[in-house]
């Protein structure tokens, strides 16, 4: 591996991103950290949908079809040749094993090809890392919200790299609760968008469900939930799929805004922040800033591709990883249980 100083790193340095850690295919280019020059996300989300959920060997044969196509289109939409790339990151977990080492062994490979440092990226920092590459202004500390399909949790970041786990799911996360919930009404894969479309049509007071551990401390718990909800259906077989995507929508919603909320006040947060998929959920979206502008703080939500994966954000943490710790060992594996705290 190439010889790696601190001069090396700076905001001309080029960061090649990959991640491959669920059933997303995604290559981008960023400069500095936060100059996204290219992100290209291919999803397989039409071949796991058949399933009603994403098939790991599936997945990890996707990667491996796609992985090139996709790293081709990012450097030619950035402009720039492997002489141009100064290291290469990659999502070495945690996440799906197979579909890991896709990205993993293609990161390792470009990275003694073109002679240059590999960085191990957890997908997690990654995640927190959107919101600042969207919005480099925003003040430390910085609590952020992450609902994803595989994890919910919230965050103070005190400064670069210096993260505290102020609550986290007890069961499951957010975004596996819309998806077994939008399976079980038949509304389809995946679940989050289904739910947030049908949900326009129906009615978010027609049925008060359980706010589990509304007001105790910042951890979750959707398990009872999604319970109540196929109850709910097997003893009113009639009710309106509709209504019930609405109520159960509001009741996630109004614990992850109600925790997010009061984790940012009690830690003197000078801004709040979404990040994962479920960030892209309206409702969330809606009253997260209303919550953010009731207590004058900085809310900030980044896009919708910001908030589902993809490699601009595996760059950016990749490149503030090779500035703190300098290259990553290429002994280093694909971790499917790599965990941040
Ligand atoms: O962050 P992500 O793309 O992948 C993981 O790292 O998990 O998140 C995917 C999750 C899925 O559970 C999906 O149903 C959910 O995000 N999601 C949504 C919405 N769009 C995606 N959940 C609620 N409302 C949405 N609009
Ligand atoms: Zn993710």
């Amino acid at each position: 591996m190439a010889a790696f100083s601190p001069d090396d790193h700076g905001p001309e340095t080029l960061v090649l991103g990959i991640e491959t850690s669920c059933d997303e295919t995604a290559v981008a280019c960023v400069r500095g950290g936060g100059e996204v020059l290219s992100s290209v996300v291919s999803s397989q989300v039409d071949l796991h949908a058949r399933y009603g959920g994403v098939v790991p060997e599936v997945a990890s044969r996707a990667h491996n079809e796609l992985i090139i196509a996709v790293l081709a289109q990012s450097m030619v939409e950035a402009g720039v040749e492997g002489s141009d790339v100064d290291a290469v990151a990659a999502t070495t977990g945690p996440g799906l094993i197979g579909a890991l080492l896709v990205g993993v062994s293609a990161a390792k490979a470009l990275a003694l090809t073109w002679d240059v440092p590999f960085v191990s990226v957890n997908h997690l920092e990654a995640h927190f890392y959107a919101a600042l590459l969207e919005e480099p202004d925003l003040e430390f500390p910085l609590v952020v919200l992450l609902v994803s399909g595989g994890h919910t949790m919230i965050v103070e970041m005190s400064g670069h790299g210096d993260y505290r786990l102020l609550g986290q799911t007890l069961d499951d996360a957010a975004g596996e609760a819309f998806d077994k919930v939008a399976r079980f009404l038949g509304l389809g894969y995946p679940g989050g968008p289904a739910i947030d479309t049908a949900a326009l049509k129906g009615d978010p007071e027609a049925i008060h469900f359980p706010r589990s551990m509304l007001n105790e401390g910042y951890d979750f718990s959707f398990s009872g939930l999604k319970t109540a909800v196929v109850n709910h259906v097997r003893e009113h077989p009639d009710v309106s799929t509709e209504d019930i995507a609405a109520s159960f929508q509001a009741a996630v919603v109004e614990v992850l805004v109600a925790k997010a909320q009061r984790a940012a006040k009690a830690s003197g947060a000078k801004a709040l922040a979404l990040g994962g998929g479920v960030a892209a959920n309206s409702l969330l979206r809606e009253l997260f800033l209303g919550a953010c502008a009731n207590d004058g703080i900085q809310g900030f939500l980044p896009s919708r591709a910001m908030c589902t994966d993809n490699a601009a954000m595996i760059a950016s943490a990749g490149w503030y990883r090779l500035g703190a710790d300098g290259p990553s060992a290429l002994s280093t594996g694909a971790n499917p249980r790599a965990r941040m705290f």
